[in-house]
């Protein structure tokens, strides 16, 4: 796992994904580790001011982002063969740069564990991004509470305290970063947190799991009501992050429509039960096993409505994948992004390859078409751009994507993965 910094300066921006139909797919696929928690057990680390060692995580713009926004602050990460060793104990700094922040969102995690350890936290506010405006009021609001001062100028905002003090919190909506950030901050607070409508997503029990490793007191993590009691010191440990729910189920629906059979391996079954069911009611067979499912995608697609909604509902994260199957089901299916405000960016490019699908607001209408074909469409973002890949899986003709640096934020080696499957799909530079 070597660091691979190059795209941060050249944006390797132009490179184009070109698939062809090439059948169902068949075999086995192991799933990566999970970006959306490796991304704030590599913030976590922080905490410690010491060294942690972390297996699984994956290779992926958004960590490279990570890797060197820590090492900016003065981290110095050690890659070797399957893990990566971060000794926190050099950071001075408790400053984020620009130029990383505005790429990646999930740079705001760094705000909690930098005010915990360094008293000290000036971030660049994230911005908005393609799928909506994302503000961060429901952690800057936590913060306040755990005792923080909170001023904002020329687009930074500088969170400082002499030290935290535990809080009753109630978040407004159960965001996930809200939740992570407040846990992180809380860890080092004088007293008990009870952060209450917190996001249960698995990712927040995973990084629950860590500090507690590292010697926090975290109770509840995963339910909608998490305890903390600070402590005064963590101490640094070792960890494997959990598997990247959301690539299973990517991995699931390529299967699927491809008319496929075949293996994901290295999931958690209680992550992906959202999945499981939507495809099951699509008429694909999924066979459960241990720590993997079987897909067997013989049957005509059904059509099915989907709601995306926090964990354990269907996450919205699935969402434009499965906007994709829904375009070649047969029948009409309904979709409800009650998430984010934006979350449809990939449809005027599913419609280009013929895909039959309307827009009201935060719905959409989809009535499957019998076949779609190939076209050079754009990939805005990177789920979106997964809807994109999996459509071309089906299409007749050659399918060109671009935009592809969207899709490699969050899919380790897509490509050669889907290779393995049997799929015709390259990587034009
Ligand atoms: C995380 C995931 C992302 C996923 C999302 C929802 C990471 C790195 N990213 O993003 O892949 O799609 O959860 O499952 O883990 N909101 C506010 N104020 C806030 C915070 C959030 O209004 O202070 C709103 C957002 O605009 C959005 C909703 O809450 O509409 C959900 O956001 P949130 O759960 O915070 O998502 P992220 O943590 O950004």
């Amino acid at each position: 796992m070597k660091p691979k910094k190059e795209f941060l300066e050249s944006g390797f921006l132009m490179s184009r994904i070109i698939l062809k139909n090439n059948g169902a797919l068949r075999g086995e696929v192991t799933v990566s580790g999970s970006k959306n928690s490796a991304l704030p057990i590599l913030a976590a680390t922080i905490l410690t001011r010491g060294k942690n060692q972390l297996w699984g995580i994956p290779a992926l713009s958004d960590i490279e982002i990570m890797y060197t926004l820590l090492e900016s602050l003065g981290a110095e990460l050690l890659h070797l063969s399957d893990h990566v060793l971060i000794d926190t104990a050099p950071i001075r700094s408790h400053t984020t740069p620009y130029e990383l922040v505005t790429k990646m969102r999930g740079s705001f995690l760094l705000a909690g564990p930098l005010l915990a350890a360094c008293k000290k936290a000036c971030i660049c506010l994230p911005g908005g991004c393609p799928i909506g405006s994302r503000p961060v009021d429901l952690h800057l609001k936590g913060f306040a509470q755990l005792g923080a001062s909170i001023t904002q100028e020329h687009g930074y905002i500088t969170l400082a305290c002499e030290k935290l003090t535990g809080a009753k919190i109630y978040l407004d909506f159960p965001s996930v970063g809200a939740t992570e950030n407040l846990i992180m901050a809380a860890c080092l607070a004088d007293g008990e947190t009870l952060i209450q409508n917190a996001a249960t997503e698995p990712e927040i029990e995973d990084l629950a799991n860590f500090l507690n490793r590292q010697g926090a007191k975290i109770s509840g993590a995963g339910t909608d009501t998490v305890h903390i009691l600070g402590v005064d010191r963590l101490s640094g440990c070792s960890h494997t992050v959990i598997s990247d729910r959301i690539e299973a189920g990517t991995y699931m629906a390529a299967f699927a429509i491809s008319h496929g059979k075949g293996r994901v391996k290295n999931i958690q079954l209680d992550h992906i039960r959202p999945m499981i069911a939507k495809l099951r009611e699509m008429g694909v067979e999924i066979a459960e096993e241990p720590s993997a499912v079987l897909v067997n995608a013989r049957k005509k697609l059904r059509a099915t409505n989907i709601k995306t909604m926090p964990f354990p509902g269907f996450p919205t994260d699935m969402q434009a994948q499965f906007g994709g199957l829904l375009s070649v089901a047969q029948g009409t299916g309904m979709i409800v992004e009650t998430v984010f405000e934006n979350r449809f960016l990939h449809v005027g490019e599913l419609q280009r390859m013929g895909a039959n699908i309307r827009i009201d607001g935060r719905t959409s209408v989809v009535q499957g078409v019998g076949q779609l074909t190939g076209a050079e469409v754009q990939a805005s973002d990177l789920r979106g751009g997964a809807a994109l890949v999996l459509a071309g899986l089906c299409a007749g003709g050659v399918t060109k994507i671009s935009g592809v640096e969207h899709i490699e934020r969050g899919y380790e080696n897509l490509v050669g993965k889907l290779q393995l499957l049997g799929a015709d799909i390259t990587l034009e530079d």
